[in-house]
């Protein structure tokens, strides 16, 4: 009979490692140790043992129950770990990969298109010797209209609807403070800081209080380009205008010059480009004329060098103010200017992905 335990107890301990659940080595643990399991046999027959051998036999028996249980236990926390193991290596994420990283999240988000452009034309005016500036969206009226040769009642205010801060401490010139209407308020700060020759280009956004359409919007953007040395002229601005957009449209744009009237140039002019989205059918974009009025432009006034510090009997410029949201919607054939500001991403998303 003891042969026949330690038959069993072998038997138990060759099958235990070939298990891999717990609950088939909870299965097997009743089969050993349960109620009518085969320990439980074993000790059954004791009671027609001697009682040497049952002293023996029952002795034993008891190890070999406790050995089990004890053997069942590890197998249990074994498996309980394999599983954590297996669990570990096939859900790690590495958290240092970018690409890793990515995968998990389900939005991967894009550029806006006209941050898009923006870089884009920041980069072409770098390559071609401009420099880049900033300007506050909370301006002064001086920076804003009267360096600018806009004085207060000049009829040009009126084109310009403006969103002013009400201050009825201070009244004056200085310290009437509005959002900038155009980007042209750096033209100001940039000659009175610098000596000529020099170019620069600032982009950014502008404010205006007017009613929005297809084609208008309170927020939008402008590229304001100022190119200030000895004899300068017309020409040059052609020039910088026709490699800028050839460069941003892939292709030769067909352009034609107006007469425009802005206080701060003279002449002025009107730039427009044919319309790219109708192919000059006209459309809502082109408000149907199949040209779209993309760089107001000019020589710079006198009087506005002199604002800026600069003698207009040394030095001339040009000045221009590139309507950036209306570029990027002829790049990407976009009808309606409100889409940019309309915070979709389902819009947004269509455009370069990071
Ligand atoms: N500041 C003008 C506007 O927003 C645009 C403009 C016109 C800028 C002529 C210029 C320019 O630099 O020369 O309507």
């Amino acid at each position: 009979m003891l042969e026949q335990l330690e038959q069993l107890f072998l038997n138990f301990k060759q099958a235990l490692p070939t298990l891999g659940s717990s609950a088939d080595v909870l299965n097997l643990k009743a089969e050993y140790l349960g109620k009518k399991g085969s320990i439980a046999q074993v000790l059954k027959s004791l009671k027609d043992a001697s009682p040497d051998q049952r002293k023996v036999l029952g002795g034993r028996a008891n190890a070999v129950k406790d050995e089990i249980q004890t053997l069942i236990v590890t197998r249990l926390s074994d498996l309980e770990q394999e599983e954590i193991n297996r669990k570990l290596a096939s859900q790690r994420i590495d958290i240092t990969l970018r690409d890793s990283v990515m995968a998990a999240s389900t939005n991967s988000g894009g550029v806006h298109p006209v941050t898009l452009i923006w870089h884009e034309i920041e980069d072409l005016f770098l390559s071609m010797g401009f420099e880049i500036l900033d300007g506050p969206h909370v301006e002064d009226e001086h920076h804003n209209f009267e360096a600018l040769n806009i004085p207060a009642d000049h009829p040009a205010r009126d084109m310009q609807d403006t969103f002013w801060f009400h201050n009825p401490h201070d009244q004056s010139v200085d310290h009437r403070h509005l959002l900038r209407t155009h980007t042209s308020t750096v033209q100001v700060r940039g000659m009175s800081e610098r000596t000529p020759p020099f170019r620069f280009i600032a982009p950014g956004k502008v404010f205006r209080a007017e009613r929005t359409d297809a084609s208008h919007e309170m927020v939008f953007h402008q590229v304001e380009g100022m190119m200030v040395g000895k004899d300068i002229s017309v020409s040059h601005l052609i020039y910088f205008m026709k490699s800028i957009l050839k460069e941003i449209f892939k292709r030769e744009v067909t352009i034609r010059l107006r007469p425009g009237f802005f206080p701060f140039v003279e002449p002025g002019f009107e730039l427009d480009i044919h319309c790219l989205i109708c192919d000059g059918k006209g459309c809502s974009v082109c408000k149907q004329v199949g040209w779209v009025e993309l760089l107001p432009c000019g020589m710079v006034h006198p009087n506005v060098l002199t604002a800026g510090g600069i003698d207009p009997n040394q030095y001339n410029g040009y000045a221009f103010g590139l309507g950036l949201d209306r570029l990027v919607m002829m790049r990407y054939g976009i009808d309606d200017i409100r889409h940019l500001h309309s915070g979709d991403l389902r819009f947004v998303s269509q455009f370069k992905h990071y």
